[in-house]
């Protein structure tokens, strides 16, 4: 087997999908392994589960860069000194830019179904809009806000008497398992995309061997 892809993680919260990555890199068949962890703001669960597996951490505060290009390029810079195959934005609250997109494919996930509820409140819009089924999404980023070619998707229904927390709750079960499930096959499998289609398959994307 080759060896086990590179995955960069970056947070911004509870690390629950980060928790689960490092759960299933565990298993030398998973494929994959957390090299490094890291986040916009300091003080986060998602820092103290990376200290905790032992994984590398670094923090970016934007305010303390002159400008969004400053912070773009250092964050960029951090993530390549990790030599990543995959980059994963896994509840990271800030749009990355150029210089991390252009260098490395990065991964994805929204508390919703994409093309629907994108950005910072998908389950509270969603439940706004009285959806009767909502769902998560594994993308690959691209420059806007939750528009990149979608991975893979799940279904959650939502339940009479939902509020926005039980139901993003139940949706982040679902989450973490498509997150590990299609980084894994990525990393196995490699990937194409044509056009706004994510085919899984082919060892053409992500090749580590
Ligand atoms: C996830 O639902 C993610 O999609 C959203 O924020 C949540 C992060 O959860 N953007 P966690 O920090 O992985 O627990």
């Amino acid at each position: 087997m080759s060896k086990a892809g590179r995955l960069v993680v970056l947070v911004s919260g509870s690390g629950t999908n980060l928790q689960a990555l490092l759960d299933a890199s565990a298993d030398p068949s998973y494929g994959a392994r957390v090299v490094a962890v890291g986040a916009d703001r300091d003080g986060i669960e998602g820092l103290a589960r990376a200290s905790r597996a032992g994984v590398p951490t670094f923090v970016r505060h934007l305010r303390d860069f002159p400008s969004r290009a400053d912070w773009d390029a250092a964050i960029a810079a951090d993530i390549a000194a990790h030599k990543p195959d995959l980059v994963i934005s896994a509840g990271f609250m800030k749009i990355l830019g150029a210089p991390t997109l252009d260098a490395f494919p990065v991964v994805n996930t929204h508390p919703a179904l994409l093309p629907s509820f994108p950005g910072a409140h998908g389950v509270r819009d969603a439940l706004a809009h009285g959806v009767k089924v909502t769902g998560c999404t594994v993308m690959l980023a691209d420059a806007g806000v939750d528009t990149g070619p979608i991975i893979d998707q799940e279904a959650v229904r939502v339940l009479p008497g939902d509020d926005e927390a039980e139901l993003h709750e139940r949706i982040k079960t679902v989450e973490r398992r498509l997150l590990v499930d299609t980084v894994g096959r990525m990393v196995r499998e490699g990937w194409t995309v044509s056009g706004r289609v994510v085919r899984i398959g082919n060892h053409i994307g992500g090749e580590n061997s």
